[in-house]
């Protein structure tokens, strides 16, 4: 993609009318990606355009299952077959870079193949190359852009998590990494409604990933249908929130497709990027949310300058302060679809770093978490006062935060 196609998918996205993703996914990848992001964005497009955009994290083109066994044989051998009595030529699921079929082993265990859909990674690559050159060119003539909007620090994120993700054993690392942690932890933080699937380790590879299959459906496919219980979706919070804010180590991509609900449960899939953010950030963020769901903005205002890298002082803090108090004035017990979430936090950023403050990069990391659960909950229960209703889990988060 060179900077005409990158007008053209802007166009495509800010343009009249719900975006076409058919022209967006024949851009390529990277393409693919920023329309993810852009799917997030409900602070400054309208929320249907968003709902659109959601599409292209499942409804993406499938690999027609000739290509499948090719693509298979390819990758492992004929070998790998003679471990399964049964492939569904129907994939499951198709994503940007992987699709999922389900399978029975030649022992009778029930489980998923996922492959890589194709040879994607040069031309990400290359295009990445490309616009990240166009971005620094903007910023040159227009430096504020880089510490409002940050677009090449997004996209480094995009170009870190895709790589990441196009190489499956990241995905195996990234189980193992999740379920260690909670099982270090789960006598002092309740994580009784997590599972973890089991893993094939010696059917996997870069291409190719055999997984349990577990039964049930993805949050997204049960917000499609309006029949996600928003108490899931609080445990969904509860358990993501130990993982950000008392571990600092979280699932890096949690959108809605990468949750299945199986059984009351709660287990993560499509954990090829890990993210991490630091002790300063982590402990600073669980405080700004506390003061948050208290309606204690004065504290809130405290807590994100302590997670500034340069903390502002005497008179500019003042002057922050009371900026802050104004911006949430219509917060209070405000439902989530009177008062975006999603768009706080960005005026949150925005007024922070135009007061002199900088935060560290494993910020955006988080944030996105932030987004992905607060559209989650206005596709749920628009009507929720989420921060009032995220009390309950305050205390037993706290302790583990101050312990940590
Ligand atoms: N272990 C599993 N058991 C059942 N369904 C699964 C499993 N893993 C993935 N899926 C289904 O396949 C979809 C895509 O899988 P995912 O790992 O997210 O791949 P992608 O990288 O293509 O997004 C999921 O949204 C889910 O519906
Ligand atoms: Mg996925």
């Amino acid at each position: 993609m060179n900077w005409i196609g990158f007008v053209r998918l802007l166009r495509n996205i800010y343009g009249p009318g719900l975006p076409d993703l058919d022209a967006i996914q024949r851009q390529g990848l990277l393409a693919v990606k920023i329309g993810q992001v852009f799917a997030l964005r409900i602070d400054f497009l309208d929320q249907e355009k968003c709902r659109h955009l959601a599409n292209l994290y499942r409804n993406t083109v499938r690999t027609p299952s000739e290509e499948v066994r090719r693509l298979l044989k390819l990758y492992c051998g004929k070998d790998f077959l003679r471990h399964f009595i049964h492939i569904d030529d129907q994939a499951l699921a198709s994503a940007s870079v992987g699709q999922v079929h389900r399978a029975r082993t030649s022992t009778g265990d029930e489980v998923v193949i996922k492959l890589i859909k194709g040879d994607f990674k040069k031309n990400f690559v290359r295009d990445v190359r490309s616009i990240k050159r166009l971005f620094q060119t903007v910023i040159f003539f227009y430096p504020k852009l880089r510490s409002v909007a940050d677009p090449v620090g997004i996209l480094e994120h995009i170009e870190d998590y895709t790589l990441s993700e196009l190489n499956l054993l990241n995905e195996l690392r990234g189980q193992n990494i999740l379920r260690n942690i909670s099982l270090q932890h789960r006598d002092t933080y309740n994580l009784s409604r997590l599972r973890f699937a089991r893993y094939y380790d010696e059917l996997c590879s870069e291409n190719v990933l055999v997984a349990e299959f577990v039964p049930g459906k993805t949050f997204d496919e049960l917000l499609h249908e309006g029949k996600l219980d928003y108490e899931a979706l609080l445990e969904l919070f509860h358990i993501h929130g130990f993982y950000m804010f008392c571990v600092g180590t979280f699932h890096g991509d949690i959108h809605p497709g990468n949750v299945i609900l199986s059984n009351g449960t709660i287990c993560f899939v499509d954990t090829g990027a890990i993210s991490r953010v630091g002790d300063k950030i982590r402990r600073g963020l669980f405080n700004f949310f506390k003061a948050l769901a208290l309606w204690d903005y004065g504290e809130c205002a405290r807590c994100l300058n302590s997670m500034s890298e340069r903390e502002l002082e005497g008179r500019s803090f003042e002057q922050f302060r009371e900026k802050f108090i104004r911006l949430y004035a219509d917060f209070t017990r405000s439902t989530v679809s009177q008062v975006s979430l999603t768009k706080k936090m960005m005026d949150t950023i925005k007024l922070g770093v135009h007061s002199g403050m900088e935060f560290e990069q494993g910020m955006f990391g988080i944030i996105k978490s932030l987004m992905y659960l607060d559209g989650m909950v206005l596709r749920c229960n628009p009507h929720a006062v989420l921060l009032h209703d995220m009390r309950r889990f305050i205390e037993e988060t706290e302790q583990f935060v101050v312990k940590s």
